[in-house]
């Protein structure tokens, strides 16, 4: 029986676990983590992390061949393969301060790898890691190897949060990138085996490794170039009574550039786009590549520019001033579908209203109270450590508020701010909503999901990203 080992039982390291050892019941597979609390959850009915299908998936398997345990070590000296699927923060000081990837984590897994070791083992990059890490991991377990044989590969993750189970069931592709030496691709194969259990053969593919990690980082870049694209569009749409939905259907009816990733938003979020361009940018500048530095830069200088259109927007369409005003914020989460906030423009947008003295209060389906007070008061690139490590919120930020529902977030607002697409948000009763709020009641639709022209009927001046305006929000001159 292959034994796998996975150190780190995150969004990636979990559900990928979790579907592999659905999908190959010969293979025994243990996630371990540092985090009592996270393995706790995951040996528990209410799972660390939501992800639709996930508890399905866990409650197959779970005690049969998939386990979840802190004793890290023990299960790592036991294993044949070991994926690593650890934090890689953004450093916040030092060399390549904001932008390179901070390796404490991998080194430390690497290093306590080497010291329990017996026997040969195949180690595996799952987290997104700077393109050339395999080689400085191998580095420092060959260094401590007493004889054994390590192989590095490279198999970075394509989930997207929201749809994991089924990208992992049914991925476009994998891929495994290892050493052209026969040791290296026995490896390749070795994990390659796993893998082709469910994926058709022709969906795995095998590249060196440097091709590899570097490919996570490419297509993450690309795309969420396409979303700052069609968000600079957006902004375009608005002035000239542009449609962005017309003019993102059309333009992606053309198949060499497709339908999909072209809607616009009040910006991208997640723990990926952001981290893996700032990386990329690093790696540009070391090999003095500032051309390709600066142009992968503007992708986040725009998503950046989006998320603050959107608050200057609220601010002068509510007369230049949102003191004193409750504005209710609609959804908090990085997209639907997930509790995860990591890089969510929600933080930015509230931190916008908040400068501007507005009360805020939030409602979404997934995000708890004090993941929002953690996420508003907590410095830039600190949320990517552990989470027994990052710090409980000193002071909670007094002017906001977390309801359970929509209708009471609503109460008495003076304006809404819509920020994550839940489908729930579409169904609301809006004629009751708006009959409990401040007139004019305003809203604005950073996902575009509500039906604006039902809305104007109520008689909301509503604002939707990248849509021709309501004249209403020409009265105020605003710098957007
Ligand atoms: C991303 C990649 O898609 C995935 O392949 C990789 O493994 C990890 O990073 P994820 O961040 O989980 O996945 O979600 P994704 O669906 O890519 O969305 C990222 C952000 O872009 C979200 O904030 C989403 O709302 C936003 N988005 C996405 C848009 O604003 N418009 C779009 O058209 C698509
Ligand atoms: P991702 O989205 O990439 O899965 P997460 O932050 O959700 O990232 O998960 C990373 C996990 O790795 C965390 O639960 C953290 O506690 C764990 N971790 C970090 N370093 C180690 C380590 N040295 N040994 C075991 N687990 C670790």
């Amino acid at each position: 029986m292959v034994k796998i080992c996975c150190i780190g039982a995150g969004y990636v390291g979990g559900p990928t676990m979790a579907v592999i050892a659905l999908k190959c019941p010969a293979v025994e597979v243990v996630v371990v983590d540092i985090s009592v609390a996270r393995i706790n959850a995951w040996n528990s009915d209410q799972l660390p992390i939501y992800e639709p299908g996930l508890d399905d998936v866990v409650r197959q398997c779970r005690g049969k061949n998939l386990f979840f345990s802190t004793d890290v070590e023990k299960h790592v000296f036991e294993a044949d393969i070991i994926f690593v699927s650890v934090n890689t923060p953004t450093k916040t000081s030092g060399l390549g301060a904001g932008k390179a990837a901070d390796l404490t984590y991998w080194e430390s897994a690497a290093r306590m790898i080497a010291d329990v070791s017996k026997s040969d083992k195949i180690v595996v990059e799952k987290s997104t890691v700077p393109v050339k890490t395999a080689e400085a991991i191998e580095k420092i377990l060959t260094h401590n190897s007493k004889g054994i044989n390590y192989q590095i590969l490279s198999n970075p993750e394509f989930l997207a949060e929201g749809t994991a189970i089924q990208d992992l069931f049914n991925p476009d592709r994998v891929l495994i990138g290892g050493r052209k030496t026969p040791e290296g691709q026995k490896a390749v194969q070795a994990l390659k085996a796993v893998y082709t259990q469910w994926v058709p053969e022709d969906r795995v593919i095998t590249t060196n490794l440097w091709s590899a990690e570097l490919t996570k980082l490419a297509a993450n870049a690309i795309l969420a170039k396409r979303i700052s694209s069609i968000n600079s569009i957006s902004a375009l749409c608005e002035a000239t009574g542009a449609n962005i939905t017309e003019v993102a259907y059309s333009v992606g009816k053309d198949s060499r550039i497709g339908p999909k990733f072209l809607n616009a938003s009040v910006g991208f979020g997640g723990s990926c786009f952001q981290k893996d361009i700032l990386n990329l940018v690093y790696i540009c500048e070391c090999y003095g590549f500032l051309e390709a530095a600066n142009y992968w830069k503007t992708v986040i200088k725009i998503n950046d520019y989006q998320k603050s259109r959107f608050v200057n927007r609220v601010v002068a369409s509510m007369f230049n001033t949102l003191s004193g005003k409750k504005i209710a914020v609609l959804g908090f989460a990085f997209k639907k579908d997930t509790g995860d906030t990591r890089e969510t423009p929600a933080i930015d947008v509230c931190k916008g209203l908040l400068a501007d003295k507005a009360s805020i209060s939030i409602y979404d389906p997934q995000v708890t109270e004090d993941q929002i007070q953690r996420d508003l008061t907590m410095n830039k690139f600190d949320w990517d450590h552990p989470i027994h490590l990052q710090p409980m919120s000193p002071t909670t930020v007094k002017k906001v508020s977390v309801t359970w529902d929509a209708y009471e977030a609503t109460k008495g607002a003076h304006g809404i701010c819509i920020l994550t697409e839940w489908d729930e948000f579409k169904g609301l009763d809006y004629q009751k909503i708006y009959d409990n709020m401040q007139k004019p009641a305003f809203l604005f639709d950073g996902r575009n999901v509500v039906d604006v022209e039902k809305l104007r009927e109520i008689g909301f001046v509503v604002y939707s990203i990248g849509k021709p305006l309501d004249t209403w929000l020409g009265v105020m001159p605003a710098v957007v």
